[in-house]
């Protein structure tokens, strides 16, 4: 029920920022072909930003692209278009299922805008804003994003019963040795804050979101670089582990500070595409 509840006024937002996101997309694509060198720009592509009735006719028209940069056009500025959603500063909001995007790894960003925008991920208005940005615009709205070092909220969700949180766990910290799932701290770092470049933290995300991440894997919505690790583990997943995973992990308090684990020394116990160099 929380589950409906959430998709249906998070769908109510996507769909009054569709229109606005488009003109936006329009201030970004004009930003980011300022920001490329000429011979880099990206051949304009009438996307679904230029068909919105309420874009104007001068869509990726040259002048404000070629107006030099004011002081107060900052990368914060730009990113508004962003920030509506996921909260100042990409820090999320209490909206239940925005994810936080500030202080995640910057290798980690930079996949999924690329995955959002080639449709490797699915989200109407983000692929709306994304579309027209080459990838050298989308890796510096990551290392934007990245950098900014921001405090976590306490957490807003109750912590499970016992038999749940127990489960959880030893998920996350032993794995299932009899179904080869390593453990999830493997990978997402000892503190759960991730892993430099590319692995995302798992703690400060709220509950729907990730239980709709896993999900959206199981579905096949969802995709990484191949090969796709998190593809096969989130299919080795019981729907009773998955609740039991949401419900702990989004209940935990994120350490301070919060940021990435260094890039492993040893191989990850799984092959992951996002990961490689
Ligand atoms: C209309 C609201 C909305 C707007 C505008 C928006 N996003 Fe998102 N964004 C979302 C939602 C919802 C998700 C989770 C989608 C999913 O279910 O996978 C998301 C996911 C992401 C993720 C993946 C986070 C993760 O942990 O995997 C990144 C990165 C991101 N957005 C960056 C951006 C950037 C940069 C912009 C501006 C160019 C932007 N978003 C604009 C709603 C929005
Ligand atoms: C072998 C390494 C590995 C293991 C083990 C692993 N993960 Fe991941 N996980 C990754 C990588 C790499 C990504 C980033 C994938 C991408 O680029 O989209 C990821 C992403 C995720 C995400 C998406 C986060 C976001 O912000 O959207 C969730 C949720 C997640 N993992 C949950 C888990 C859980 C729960 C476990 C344990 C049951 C686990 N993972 C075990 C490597 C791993």
């Amino acid at each position: 029920m929380a589950r409906m509840l959430s998709t249906s006024s998070h769908n109510a937002w996507v769909n009054l920022l569709t229109s606005w996101g488009a003109a936006c997309a329009l201030v970004l694509a004009a930003t980011a072909s300022a920001a490329a060198p000429a011979s880099s720009r990206p051949t304009p592509v009438p996307g679904p930003a230029a068909a919105a009735p309420s874009a104007p006719s001068t869509v990726l028209a040259p002048a404000p692209a070629l107006a030099p940069a004011s002081k107060a056009d900052t990368m914060a500025q730009r990113l508004l278009a962003c920030t509506a959603c996921h909260g100042p500063e990409g820090r999320a909001t209490a909206s239940g299922y925005q994810p936080r995007i500030a202080g995640k790894p910057a290798g980690y960003l930079f996949q999924q805008l690329r995955h959002f925008r080639d449709g490797r991920r699915s989200h109407a208005a983000m692929a709306t804003l994304l579309a027209p940005l080459p990838d050298a615009y989308l890796r510096e709205i990551s290392e934007h994003f990245a950098s900014q070092d921001l405090p976590y909220p306490a957490p807003g969700q109750r912590p499970p019963p016992p038999g749940e949180a127990r489960r959880a766990e030893a998920l996350v910290k032993n794995g299932d040795p009899a179904r080869k799932l390593p453990a999830c701290a493997a990978c997402h770092g000892a503190l759960l804050t991730g892993m430099q470049p590319a692995v995302p933290g798992l703690l400060g995300l709220p509950r729907d979101y990730l239980i709709g991440q896993i999900g959206a894997w199981r579905t096949g919505l969802r995709h990484a670089t191949e090969p796709d690790c998190m593809a096969g583990i989130s299919r080795s997943l019981t729907p009773d582990d998955i609740g039991a995973l949401a419900s702990w992990l989004s209940a935990q308090a994120v350490p301070v500070p919060a940021h990435p684990a260094p890039a492993p020394t040893r191989p990850l116990p799984q092959d992951c595409g996002s990961v490689r160099p």
